[in-house]
């Protein structure tokens, strides 16, 4: 079992899917310092780290509220970055998927929602992380791992609000990446795709109408296969990006090659 004592951890949308596995596998590696955002709390995760002795801080957060979000990045971030004793590490890990519904059908409303939360949200904790770290007394090493999609690079029918947000998260990892080359100390940033997790967000897809989602049948095929992969499989492949030393910063990675 991995060891991260060492590292101060802000992960967005902990309560459930890949974000509650990558909480309870940094808990079960007795993680430093772990703040969680979502709009919900997961009890178990909770309940597990004060089994554990775990410092967990959970922020109930609406991510497509922007003001609020930002006020919850600066001061999530400046507590991770302060507190870490070795290394602090942001997870962008919460997305929506709805609308399903080909552009000239969206809902205004759910379109905003939906880049606030996959897009502009992970932008203000970047921000907010990157600030943190630029003015901590005392170095740090520091990571940044956007949670992406191979849907960022491919355009499908129905989620296409999805696959927009999913390719800029890649470009903020490219531009961190950019940015932070020729600091001595630089952030270290990565997109990195989950692969098809079975969660609430392939439930969606296998539930959406056809109509619209012309790949629908493609997911429910996923789903009857046993072709899906588990949230803790892909939270364990996300979580080794917090300690390997041989991948480049703005790479932009899927698990299935971690
Ligand atoms: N599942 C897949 O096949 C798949 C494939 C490619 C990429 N991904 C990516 O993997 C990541 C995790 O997805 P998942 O499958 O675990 O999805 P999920 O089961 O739907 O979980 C999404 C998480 O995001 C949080 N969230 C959603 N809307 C939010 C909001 N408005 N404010 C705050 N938090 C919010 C949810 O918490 P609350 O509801 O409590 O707020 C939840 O914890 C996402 O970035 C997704 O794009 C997933």
């Amino acid at each position: 079992m991995s060891d991260y004592s060492t590292y101060s951890v802000v992960l967005t949308g902990a309560s459930r899917g890949l974000g509650e596995a990558a909480a309870r596998l940094l808990i079960e590696g007795g993680v430093g310092h772990l703040f969680c955002i979502s709009r919900s709390v997961n009890d178990d995760i909770v309940t597990l780290a004060q089994k554990r002795g775990v410092d967990l801080r959970w922020t109930q957060c609406d991510l497509s509220d922007a003001p609020a979000a930002t006020d919850v990045a600066r001061a999530v971030c400046e507590a991770c970055v302060t507190e870490a004793a070795g290394t602090a590490v942001l997870v962008n890990n919460a997305a929506l998927l709805e609308p399903v519904a080909r552009v000239g059908h969206l809902n205004p409303h759910d379109l905003i929602s939906l880049h606030t939360v996959n897009t502009i949200a992970p932008s203000l904790f970047a921000d907010a992380f990157l600030a943190a770290v630029a003015s901590r007394t005392g170095e740090i090493a520091a990571r940044v791992i956007n949670v992406s999609s191979g849907l960022g690079a491919r355009a499908m029918a129905g989620v296409g609000m999805y696959c927009m947000s999913k390719a800029a998260v890649d470009m903020l990892t490219k531009v961190i990446h950019t940015e932070q080359e020729d600091r001595t100390n630089p952030t270290w940033v990565c997109s990195v795709s989950p692969g098809t997790v079975e969660s609430h967000m392939q439930e969606t897809l296998r539930a959406a109408d056809e109509a619209h989602l012309r790949d629908r049948e493609t997911f429910r095929e996923l789903k009857r296969s046993g072709t899906l992969n588990t949230p803790e499989f892909s939270a364990s492949k996300i979580l080794s990006l917090l300690t390997r030393t041989d991948i480049d910063s703005g790479s932009i990675l899927r698990v299935d090659s971690l």
